[in-house]
């Protein structure tokens, strides 16, 4: 399957060349994203891609000067919603009715019953459960990115509250939660690149019922 023979080649990539890549491959590494499932439909949560190099070499110390953030072509933050707003909730259900032609209380029960859900979290829940919405979209920009022969380091190694300060993601009702730097790989220099790939093997990852 061409899918794990480019998730086996894929690798977190520690030296990138700074090489610009072509903008049809980022633009398709974002589309994965943006078509990711979440929950309910609502996708509480914002991608900025980023390739000015002034704001990377920004971000650079906010991210413990990691190399692959100035050494990217494109650097993807993933947000999420600071929380679970019923406006945003209801902007979004409005948009899909729309979108297929439907009543806007079509949905009424959904969208109540959300509401309902989320008023017994705290912000801190809700933003955990928007952040996790993100996770799924980061996961398919990886797969996505492997897929398409596009180097990709997965990030968590940054000071959120720096970036979202940087970012100005409060006044946005963001936070960010990861980093997806892509580019092109740099072998040399790269003490990574000639590791064996080496997760658990499959009998440990799972419990097969049958
Ligand atoms: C959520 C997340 C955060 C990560 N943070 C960093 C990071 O800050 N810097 C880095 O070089 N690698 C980071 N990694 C890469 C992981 O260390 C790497 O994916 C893991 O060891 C498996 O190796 P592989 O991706 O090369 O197969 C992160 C990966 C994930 C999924």
């Amino acid at each position: 399957m061409e899918l794990l023979k480019a998730l086996k080649w894929r690798y977190a990539t520690k030296r990138m060349t700074g090489e610009k890549l072509d903008q049809h491959l980022v633009d398709q590494i974002v589309e994965a994203a943006r078509l990711a499932p979440t929950s309910a439909g609502v996708q509480p949560f914002h991608i900025f891609v980023i390739s000015n190099p002034e704001l990377k070499e920004k971000i650079s110390p906010i991210a413990f000067n990691q190399p692959q953030i100035t050494e990217s072509s494109h650097l993807l933050v993933f947000t999420a919603w600071d929380k679970m707003d019923p406006e945003r909730i209801q902007a979004i259900y409005d948009y899909t009715n729309k979108e297929r032609g439907l009543p806007l209380d079509k949905t009424a029960d959904v969208v109540a019953g959300l509401n309902s859900l989320f008023s017994t979290f705290t912000e801190e829940q809700q933003h955990h459960h928007a952040s996790k919405q993100a996770h799924i979209g980061f996961g398919m920009a990886i797969a996505a990115a492997a897929e398409l022969g596009v180097d990709a380091t997965p990030m968590e190694g940054f000071d959120k509250n720096q970036l979202d300060e940087l970012l100005d993601l409060k006044s946005k009702g963001l936070m960010s939660c990861t980093l997806l730097a892509l580019g092109r790989r740099q072998p040399e220099g790269d003490w990574l690149s000639i590791l064996k790939k080496v997760r658990l093997p499959t009998e440990k990852f799972i419990t097969e019922i049958k």
